[in-house]
């Protein structure tokens, strides 16, 4: 059984990971109303990922017998200086959600809470990979600078990055 304690921050964190999905379709939608639409790709399988994260918190929330109480999902910004202001936001948003995910580690610490530790760990070494890929991104795009023609290659590079839900929920009947 989650303590009170514990159960409010997971049902937060289950917020943050929400949030985390509406941000990134935002950036996407940014990208795709400029036509660079393997950025908008890269962004979108995020969004997507960061879905599955919030299934993650929610399931276990209901395997410890908690109550899974959704928010209000903040407002995302969609408005960009540049692809680089973009990927920059997505760093920093990631290494913010890195952060929370350290405090409910220590909240599970403090509360002996072995199971939450262990459930929890999964998201400590995703948050390493989450951190890495966005920055190899913007340190790229640092290179690229004003160049449309690394642009358009980048662009290409992440649209390898497919949506996998896209083509099984919009499938027609
Ligand atoms: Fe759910 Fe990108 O962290």
């Amino acid at each position: 059984m989650l303590s009170e304690k514990m159960l409010n921050a997971l049902n937060e964190q289950l917020n943050k990971e929400l949030f985390s999905a509406y941000f990134y379709f935002g950036i996407a939608a940014y990208f795709k109303e400029r036509s660079l639409d393997g950025f908008a790709s890269w962004m979108e399988a995020q969004a997507e990922e960061e879905l599955g994260h919030a299934l993650r918190f929610y399931d276990y929330i209901f395997d410890r017998g908690g109550r899974v109480e959704l928010e209000r999902i903040e407002k995302p910004k969609q408005e960009f200086e540049s692809p680089l202001k973009a990927f920059e936001a997505v760093y920093l948003h990631e290494v913010g959600v890195t952060q929370s995910i350290f405090k409910l580690v220590d909240l599970a610490k403090e509360e002996n809470d072995h199971a939450t530790y262990n459930f929890l760990q999964w998201f400590v070494q995703e948050q390493v990979e989450e951190e890495a890929s966005t920055k190899t991104i913007v340190d790229k795009l640092k290179i690229i600078g004003d160049s449309p023609q690394g642009i358009f290659m980048l662009d290409r590079e992440l649209g390898a990055r497919g949506s996998q839900l896209r083509s099984l929920l919009t499938q027609k009947a």
